[in-house]
């Protein structure tokens, strides 16, 4: 057991499909390959950060995901050792019922206070970690707040979108709200992703974000890529396209690092 506390990361935006899950893995991968010790954690029912991660068939996590560690109380029987430096908590479907049985289920009334129960699961096993990277689905649900209330830093994660665009400030608001249960939470900067250099409206999405949040955003901008795509495919271990996949990724990490270091 370690003596500082992991540095915990929530990866966001209420907004689908613009690479929370891709990010946060890439994330992930990146700082256990640097030797830190990490736990990902897959808050989100579809389970695509478990996927990315583990590689393992669907039904290989059931009964052994992050909702019954929640009923459990705590997450340490639902770790999957991907290597050494790499575990990951595993989500399927069911975690979609964690907000009716936050409230509802006996097995979760020891959760009093709701927006934290993943920082209680958390507990037992956070000296044993560097860092924890936690994925988020995109709502501004249970599973969020959860994520929000327990981390150090949030990364926004935006598509060169109208509807990502549109959908920060109500994100940003939502972290201004966690921050009343969780005064140590931060963001640690929007990462501008999906860029199309074809299209004209993604190119200017990505100026008017930036225009709108100066400070926060990273210089890279993570353009479409058909071997990061492909991630969810070739998982990111045995990859033989790696190196391409994660090239533009390595430039938003050295930003990361100094950000953390702050
Ligand atoms: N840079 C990229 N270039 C091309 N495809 C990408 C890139 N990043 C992610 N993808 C693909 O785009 C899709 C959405 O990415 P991802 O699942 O990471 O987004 P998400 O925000 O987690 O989605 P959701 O909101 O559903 O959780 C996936 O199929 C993924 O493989
Ligand atoms: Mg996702």
């Amino acid at each position: 057991m370690g003596e500082k506390r992991a540095t915990v990361i929530t990866v966001g935006l209420q907004k689908g499909g613009v690479g929370k899950s891709t990010s946060s893995g890439i994330l992930s991968y990146f700082l256990s390959r640097e030797g830190y010790k990490v736990l990902a954690v897959d808050m989100d029912s579809q389970g695509n950060l478990t996927d990315l991660l583990t590689q393992q068939e669907y039904d290989y996590f059931e009964e052994k995901t992050i909702l019954e560690a929640y009923e459990d109380g705590s997450v340490e029987k639902y770790i999957y050792e991907v290597n050494e430096n790499l575990h990951i908590v595993p989500s399927d479907d069911y975690f979609a019922t964690l907000a009716i049985r936050l409230y509802t289920s006996d097995e979760m009334k020891y959760i009093k206070e709701k927006s934290l129960g993943l920082k209680m699961i958390l507990e037992p096993v956070i000296y044993d970690y560097d860092f924890v990277i936690i994925d988020t689905p995109p709502s501004l649900s249970e599973p969020m707040v959860n994520a929000l209330c327990t981390s150090d830093y949030c990364l926004v994660i935006a598509e060169s979108s109208k509807w990502a665009y549109n959908a920060i400030p109500r994100f940003i608001e939502t972290v201004d709200r966690a921050k009343e249960v969780n005064p140590n939470l931060e963001i640690l900067g929007i990462l501008r992703t999906m860029s199309d250099s074809r299209r004209a409206d993604s190119k200017a999405f990505a100026e008017i974000i930036k225009e709108t949040w100066p400070e926060l955003c990273f210089d890279v901008i993570i353009k479409r890529k058909a071997s990061t795509g492909r991630l969810s495919l070739e998982g990111l271990f045995d990859n033989k396209e790696l190196s391409s996949a994660l090239d533009q990724y390595e430039l938003f990490y050295k930003e990361l690092k100094k950000r953390v270091r702050k």
